[in-house]
């Protein structure tokens, strides 16, 4: 029995966690302005709750500030280097890796399967290598900025999905979700799919 128990901890620590972006990118690449950012997009931010609900999100001090409160219904991990940077409903990380292994945990408590990271620029830049899933909108703008996301490398990463929509009453510009998947790496779409089966259930 205790045999049983052992097992089934050992594959529970080793389920896989998908590691997914989350971003809102202009045509010209921006995401940022005196941080803050630059269009008004209410339907965006409906849509950023439906990807990041019950799951862990994480994020840069920057963007935490920017947001100016924790995320409800989401563990919010903040990535910091300032041993003193503390706010209410938040866990702060001291660097990029324990972020990912505390964001880790908290998804294997709460069973979410995915781990959300939603900026800014720096952390994105850090983690670009792990993630296995890009959930851009796409604004069709193209405002100033101080802070950019990258191009997507066609090599990489692989279109699966992507709706136009026009611009709403409390939307500055027209957009399209796009996802990206990254290209060869089987069972990726799969693991994805169950986690949002689990989701839905
Ligand atoms: N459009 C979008 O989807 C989107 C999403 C998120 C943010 N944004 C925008 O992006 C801008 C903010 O992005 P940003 O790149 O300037 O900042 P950021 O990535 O949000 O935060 C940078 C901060 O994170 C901490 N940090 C970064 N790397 C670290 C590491 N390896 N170890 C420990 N701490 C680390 C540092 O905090 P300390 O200085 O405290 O040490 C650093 O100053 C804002 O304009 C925001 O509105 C846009």
């Amino acid at each position: 029995m205790n045999d049983r128990t052992e097992a089934d901890k050992a594959q529970t620590e080793a389920a896989p966690i998908a590691i997914m972006f989350v971003v809102a990118r202009a045509e010209n690449g921006v995401i940022g302005r005196n941080n803050t950012m630059p269009w008004r997009l209410k339907s965006d931010l409906q849509h950023f709750r439906a990807l990041t609900i019950g799951k862990p999100v994480v994020m840069g001090r920057k963007t935490f500030v920017s947001i100016g409160r924790p995320l409800k219904g989401r563990s919010n991990i903040v990535v910091s280097r300032n041993p003193h940077f503390a706010a209410a409903g938040i866990i702060v990380a001291p660097n990029v890796d324990s972020a990912l292994s505390v964001a880790r945990g908290e998804a294997l408590r709460q069973g979410a399967g995915a781990i959300a990271i939603i900026g800014g620029a720096e952390i994105f830049a850090q983690t670009m290598p792990l993630a296995g899933r890009i959930e851009m909108t796409l604004v069709h703008d193209r405002p100033e900025g101080d802070t950019y996301f990258p191009d997507i490398d066609q090599a990489t990463w692989s279109e699966i999905s992507r709706s136009r929509h026009p611009k709403g009453a409390s939307d500055s510009a027209p957009y399209s979700f796009v996802t990206y998947e990254r290209a060869g790496s089987p069972g990726n779409r799969d693991r994805w799919i169950a986690a949002r089966h689990e989701r839905a259930l």
